[in-house]
């Protein structure tokens, strides 16, 4: 059965002090949670060695990384490669955040080359993709999620499936406060389901997580996660606040 999964991308928030504030609320809240459910944070890269220390306590929150780059190494100025996360113990990495896809003009090509690279490293991706609110308005949000995930992901195996999270988060309901609705995200969610299906088969179809994010908030979070392609959550401006992000996670 697929795990539930509730992840906080806390993009570029917080400094050491701030998020491991943050980071020991969210363990102390914690105990009793089902083995069922997994909670991810990922703090930017240089908070991360701080994080781990904190969530060690509680094994139950997880660390994960917000971007890494396709190449091995090299002259990248800037840029984090993924022997240099594995090597201090992270192995998941979300990539394609829409904010990377329009600020950082990350497009399919290099998605896919990220994509590769991590799971040669066999790391966990946690992919994102959505749709701009011009899409939807424009009836076009199926066909643009449908070519999201066939560039970047429906070349791999179904082996390689095992190391993949998906996260559809609709441009326009991130950090807006407008939320997809459960039914427009249950709609999405078995739509990608069936091309997996279509593409793969049943098994990999059933197996892998497909996360919702877009202004989630304890206020929208347990109906939104009652719905059965729901697996979970990707977080944003609600992470950053331990009883909101608690409150979510007791919501699934
Ligand atoms: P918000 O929850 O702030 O809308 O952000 C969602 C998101 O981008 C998570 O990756």
């Amino acid at each position: 059965m697929r795990k539930k999964i509730v992840a906080g991308n806390w993009k570029m928030n917080l400094n050491k002090e701030a998020s491991l504030a943050l980071v020991n609320g969210i363990s102390d809240g914690l105990p009793g949670l089902s083995d069922m459910v997994r909670v991810i944070v990922a703090p930017p890269f240089v908070n991360i060695p701080y994080i781990q220390d904190a969530s060690n306590r509680n094994a139950r929150v997880e660390v994960a990384a917000q971007n890494m780059h396709f190449a091995e190494s090299g002259a990248y100025t800037g840029e984090v490669a993924a022997d240099m996360l594995q090597a201090i113990g992270i192995n998941t990495v979300i990539l394609g955040h829409s904010e990377r896809r329009e600020y950082f003009k990350e497009d399919a090509h290099l998605l896919t080359k990220k994509v590769e690279q991590a799971l040669e490293h066999k790391m966990e991706v946690i992919f994102c993709f959505g749709e701009k609110l011009e899409d939807r308005q424009g009836g076009n949000h199926f066909d643009i999620v449908r070519e999201q995930l066939s560039d970047s992901l429906f070349h791999l195996n179904d082996v390689d499936w095992d190391n993949i999270i998906l996260a559809y988060e609709p441009v326009w309901a991130i950090g807006t406060g407008e939320t997809a609705s459960p039914e427009q995200a249950q709609e999405m969610h078995a739509f990608i389901r069936n091309l997996i299906e279509q593409h793969y088969d049943d098994e990999v179809a059933d197996r892998v997580s497909i996360l919702y994010g877009g202004s989630v908030k304890p206020a929208n979070a347990k109906e939104i996660f009652s719905k059965p392609d729901v697996d979970g959550g990707l977080i944003g401006g609600a992470s950053l606040k331990t009883e909101d992000f608690l409150a979510i996670i007791n919501s699934i």
